[in-house]
């Protein structure tokens, strides 16, 4: 079994804190006790806590106190706030500050029971969630690499939005940076060390964005058993970056545009307001002008996105770039794939610079990975460049027997298209949808719709 969490419990009145820990050490938590805020502050520093029952009204520090130094913590307690006033102010504001909920008093033994295990579970989740994505920021690089001069031209726009709070939309072919650039803008902003949370608008199923988004109440929704905290409620005091934006569906647009005008949200099945306190980025590789005119995309929500545009410059007009990019991009393939970082001759760097490359940086970094794994020798020539070899053209239509029928023909040639870019993609999905010329929603349902994923 799982050893028990570690438990605070910082409130001043002597009987109730006493009372809090019989009954958590009768449940077999660890318990350590404050008796004002100070106290609790130097637990919460010097002690491994997990979750944190905090009373709102304290000597020397309040509760709220504590929540705002938990924001620099770097593994914070889930908190539930104790409050005597019902759905007061601080209550909310303890919310926005990113408790896990409030409690009130006199408080309900049993349902503080389970609020608890609740946020301990969440927390969990969410740290798991952490750790990945931090491997992940070690194995992306945080670097920008290009001297060009359309790169320092961003890198000075970067930092001019870095110091402001405004939200900026970061648009972009795909593959040239853009979620680079987005957490440059947030490392350099006063939010730096706080978190920067992504959503992927178009690989979560319409369905459950809203969710993903905003949280919800249990029984809100079949399936949602458990209360949870939307994404921006979790990158209070941070940033949020609501990644290939162009592809929410017209209700969620409705759903962000209410949320940005009123700078507040509501967990689904709960009408409970926290003020939100998040910077917004926004990316989107879509002709939004065109999806406006075409009336797939609000004009409102346009507006409010679109405060500050930053665009990345596709790789063709930055072809200087490219060779520091690929010696880069080999050097932290290389690092990922535990090999020798071989060298790239000097005509293989020319046969790569003369290259458009539609796909951007993504595609030179996959092309340059093959190459890697296909590569005997240390050096690189222009003939181990590992470019995609298209497909041999033949009859196009010689292996569709007509009697198999138009729509069964259609499907086979579908799926088989969608394994072959699957394949030529390493089995990266974006890369896929890139090749095929899709959004990434329809290959999602595509790969559901065959089985494929
Ligand atoms: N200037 C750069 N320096 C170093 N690496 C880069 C740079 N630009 C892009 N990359 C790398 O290229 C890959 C693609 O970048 P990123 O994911 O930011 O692109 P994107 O514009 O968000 O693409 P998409 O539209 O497909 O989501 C990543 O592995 C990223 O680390
Ligand atoms: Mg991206």
């Amino acid at each position: 079994m799982r050893p028990k969490a570690s438990i605070l419990i910082a409130e001043d009145e002597a009987q109730a804190r006493e009372a809090l820990r019989a009954l958590l050490e009768d449940e077999g938590y660890r318990v350590l006790c404050a008796s004002d805020g100070a106290e609790a502050s130097h637990h919460l520093a010097h002690s491994p806590v997990e979750a944190a029952l905090l009373d709102i009204r304290m000597p020397s520090k309040d509760g709220l106190a504590l929540l705002r130094e938990l924001k620099d913590h770097p593994s914070p307690p889930a908190v539930l706030i104790m409050t005597a006033y019902g759905t007061s102010a601080a209550a909310i504001e303890a919310m926005a500050l990113g408790a896990f909920d409030y409690l009130t008093k006199p408080l309900n033994f049993d349902e503080l029971l389970i609020q608890l295990e609740r946020a301990i579970d969440n927390r969990r989740k969410t740290s798991e969630l952490e750790a990945y994505r931090s491997e992940e920021d070690a194995a992306q690089g945080l670097e920008i690499v290009g001297r060009s001069p359309a790169m320092q031209k961003l890198y000075k726009l970067i930092g001019q939005v870095s110091t402001t709070d405004s939200t900026v939309l970061i648009r972009g072919e795909s593959g040239t940076g853009k979620e680079v650039v987005a957490r440059a803008i947030h490392r350099h902003s006063l939010r730096g060390s706080r978190r920067l949370v992504k959503v992927n608008c178009a690989s979560i199923p319409e369905t459950l964005l809203e969710a993903e988004m905003f949280g919800h109440e249990r029984g809100a929704f079949t399936g949602a058993a458990q209360r949870r905290i939307g994404k921006f409620q979790y990158a209070a005091g941070g940033t949020l970056f609501l990644d290939e934006i162009g592809e929410l569906s017209p209700s969620t647009q409705a759903k962000l545009l209410r949320v940005l005008q009123e700078f507040t949200i509501e967990r689904l099945g709960s009408n409970v307001t926290i003020p939100l306190d998040v910077r917004l980025l926004a990316a989107t590789n879509c002709d939004l002008e065109l999806a406006v005119r075409e009336g797939r995309f609000r004009e409102d929500l346009y507006y409010r996105l679109n405060v500050v545009t930053l665009t990345v410059p596709p790789l063709r007009e930055r072809r200087k770039d490219i060779p520091e990019l690929a010696a880069f991009l080999i050097r932290r393939a290389a690092a990922r794939l535990k090999m020798q970082t071989p060298t790239l001759s000097e005509d293989a760097v020319e046969l790569l610079a003369a290259r458009d490359w539609p796909g951007n940086v993504r595609e030179l970094e996959h092309c340059l990975e093959r190459t890697l794994i296909l590569g005997r020798s240390g050096v690189i020539r222009p003939e181990d460049v590992a470019l995609d070899a298209g497909p041999p053209a033949a009859d196009p239509v010689g292996g569709f027997p007509l009697d198999e029928g138009l729509h069964a023909a259609v499907a086979r040639l579908e799926r088989g298209m969608i394994e072959r870019a699957l394949a030529a993609s390493g089995g990266n999905r974006t890369r896929a949808a890139g090749i095929l010329k899709i959004n990434r929603r329809l290959l999602y349902d595509k790969l559901r719709e065959y089985g494929l994923d």
